[in-house]
């Protein structure tokens, strides 16, 4: 990442912990956008800030406990914001899991009064054409990657680049990254995916954002779809 992209991503992530307020309960979210957010409200905790976090992987976790965030869980509360990046946005609809996070993100986001999108521009399509990334059991790859090619999508089991072997997510599974080109409508697919047995959650989040923030070289600019 460039100093540039890294400091876009940043504006985004300051501006959404700036949402927050005494006594809420936040999803934390996975990737390194949400991670400046996190970094961004660890300071405000510093300043006296009282919060609880609700991570959605082991990176979010372990980066709210290393900045003195409290955390929590939903089976204590439910979120009142939940703070998240995307791989790609188009509307209140995202593409997610370039983290192989979107399971636990999809669980904690929906669940969470507002959701709000951090991102820096190059995030931002007119229609969404990003691989989606598909959690599955790991006995269904084949026959999940077969049923995807059905949907007209090309699969690929995603690979970690200093490991032998794929990525195995929070949760024990794989990711598929499945190409189906140009989404011209993300509900169906979204339905369709989630019907495919041995699917455990795939990262189409359908029309379920509240506000965007885009880090620009200008400051943040605030898009509520
Ligand atoms: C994690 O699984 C993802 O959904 C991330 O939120 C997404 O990949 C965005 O990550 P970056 O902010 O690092 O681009």
């Amino acid at each position: 990442m460039t100093e540039d992209e890294s400091a876009l991503k940043r504006t985004a992530g300051e501006s959404a912990a700036e949402l927050v307020t005494d006594g809420m309960a936040i999803g934390l979210g996975t990737g390194s956008t949400a991670a400046q957010a996190i970094r961004a409200l660890g300071e405000r905790v510093d300043n006296g800030l009282s919060v609880r976090g609700i991570p959605t992987s082991f990176q979010s976790r372990e980066l709210a406990r290393e900045h003195g965030i409290p955390l929590t869980s939903l089976d204590e509360t439910t979120p009142d914001l939940a703070i998240d990046g995307a791989d790609q946005v188009s509307g209140a609809t995202l593409v997610k899991g370039g983290g192989a996070a979107h399971a636990r993100e999809k669980v904690v986001d929906t669940a969470a009064e507002r959701l709000v999108i951090v991102v820096d521009p190059s995030k931002t399509a007119e229609t969404l054409d990003h691989p989606v990334p598909v959690e599955v059991l790991p006995d269904a790859r084949s026959t999940v990657a077969t049923q995807v090619r059905d949907l007209g999508g090309d699969s690929v089991l995603r690979d970690a680049e200093r490991k032998d072997g794929p990525v195995v997510t929070d949760n024990g599974n794989l990711v598929l990254d499945c190409d189906f080109g140009k989404i011209s409508d993300s509900g169906a697919l979204a339905a369709d995916l989630s019907r495919l047995p041995g699917v455990v959650e795939h990262g189409l989040f359908v029309d379920c954002t509240d506000e965007i923030h885009i880090g620009t070289a200008d400051g943040v600019r605030v898009e509520r779809p």
